[in-house]
């Protein structure tokens, strides 16, 4: 459908649709559309395409997309202040952005990264939102380089990735901080000077404010800013004035698109399936390779401990081996360990004992790593072989493979988020 947009006026829309402009000039969230691109705007995401100059488009809306013109700019006076007062600093600047789901995080990261970029700094954007990735599948902390303006940093090549196995930080607070100081320095080594870090929406409650508290100590950027209304965000504010950081407070867009939990979960689905699209079950031999993270093992089976064990319990297990520390158990899917025979185990083998039972591995989220450490892409388990000692994966990593990192997110045959273990066994 043909559409004009006169100077001044805004187009809101909502994914799933694609515009491509046939004449005048166009911008989102900073960045300019020329005559000739197409835009292409996801499902459950909204974007305000702004006329420069009065503008011919043709518009392709997809299932349940839609759009409205309106007659305001969509950008927040207090973002062009930010944003202004952010780059009046020459040098190296840091800015690390906090607020609550749907503030506009992710659209104020953009927007920052691009009137930046405009003005010729060497921007980096790092993500640190493990449940609303923008850059990097979901579960991660991504980091791009900004080699063109950005409309929908979703489209953004990661240079770097770190796998955290989570979507939410509650739980991996410390892995998560670190992983962002990591990725902060590799965007400096790397030339950046001009870094933007977004973070997740968890900003309220004692818990959320000591993270982000220890998150903005560690960091020390030049700039932290809040975006959202003040009074829910008050404990934050008051917890991190005491750090003598430079806060600025910022609004959120009169127009945001709020998302509900489905929605959440149905963007990161299409994200996991964007990153194995085209894969294939690998299989690994785990004595070759590292595999730890939520589940530990080695693939170096003790057929003496085993029968040791089976002569205690009195019945078979599928599969056995020892570390200094403790010794990892498999059981059949179906067995069951009572407690006694548990306690009478430990006694006897006199070390703490990890039971895993045969299948529980499946769905599982994983990263894939070279010998450097470096993220090569996902997978999800498709088992252990306990008798043949290998990892089989579905995955489209190519490369040699030396790690396996696994999470506590567990996807079906489709992509679909099945669970997320909260609990480390
Ligand atoms: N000024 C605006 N006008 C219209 N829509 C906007 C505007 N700013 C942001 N949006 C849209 O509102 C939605 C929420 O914004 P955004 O994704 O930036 O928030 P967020 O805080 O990063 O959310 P999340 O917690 O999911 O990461 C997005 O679809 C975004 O494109
Ligand atoms: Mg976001």
């Amino acid at each position: 459908m043909k559409q004009s947009i006169e100077k001044g006026k805004t187009l809101l829309i909502d994914g799933p649709a694609c515009i491509a402009l046939y004449s005048g000039a166009l911008r989102a969230f900073g960045a300019p559309i020329k005559v000739g691109e197409h835009i292409i705007i996801r499902r459950g995401r909204r974007i305000p395409i702004e006329a420069i100059e009065d503008s011919q488009i043709e518009i392709l809306l997809g299932n349940s997309a839609s759009f409205s013109l309106i007659d305001e700019n969509p950008i927040p006076d207090s973002w062009r202040n930010a944003a202004d007062k952010i780059l009046s600093i020459d040098g190296r600047v840091e800015i690390v952005v906090l607020g609550n789901v749907d503030s506009g995080k992710t659209s104020f990261c953009t927007y920052l990264a691009n009137v930046a970029f405009e003005r010729g700094r060497s921007v980096a954007l790092i993500d640190g939102d493990l449940g609303q990735s923008d850059i990097g599948p979901p579960g991660t902390l991504g980091l791009s380089l900004i080699r063109s303006p950005v409309i929908d940093p979703f489209n953004l090549q990661p240079d770097y990735v770190i796998f955290i196995g989570n979507t939410s930080p509650s739980s991996v607070v410390q892995p998560t901080i670190n992983g962002l100081v990591d990725l902060r320095d590799k965007a400096l080594n790397m030339g950046s000077s001009f870094v933007v870090i977004n973070t997740d929406g968890w900003v309220e409650g004692l818990d959320a404010i000591n993270y982000k508290r220890h998150l903005i100590r560690r960091l020390q950027p030049n700039f932290v800013v809040i975006i959202g209304s003040e009074e829910p965000l008050k404990p934050l504010i008051d917890s991190l004035s005491s750090l003598e950081v430079n806060i600025i407070l910022v609004e959120t867009p009169r127009n945001v698109k709020r998302r509900d939990r489905e929605t959440r979960k149905m963007i990161r689905e299409a994200s996991y399936r964007k990153y194995l699209r085209d894969a294939k079950v690998r299989s690994y031999p785990i004595s070759w390779i590292k595999v730890d993270g939520h589940m530990e093992i080695a693939g170096k089976p003790d057929q003496a401990l085993k029968e040791r064990i089976e002569g205690i319990l009195g019945e078979k297990i599928v599969y056995c081996e020892g570390t200094q520390n403790s010794i990892i158990l498999v059981l059949d899917e179906r067995a069951n360990l009572s407690n006694e025979a548990r306690a009478k185990l430990s006694a006897e083998l006199n070390r703490p004992i990890r039971i895993m039972r045969k299948g529980e591995e499946r769905g599982l989220l994983v990263a894939l790593e070279d010998g450097n450490g470096r993220f090569l892409g996902i997978g999800t388990i498709q088992c252990i072989d306990f008798e043949r000692g290998t990892l089989k994966v579905y995955t489209n990593v190519e490369g040699s493979v030396l790690r396996v990192h696994i999470g506590q997110i567990r996807l079906d045959d489709k992509g679909n988020e099945v669970e997320i273990i909260s609990r480390s066994t």
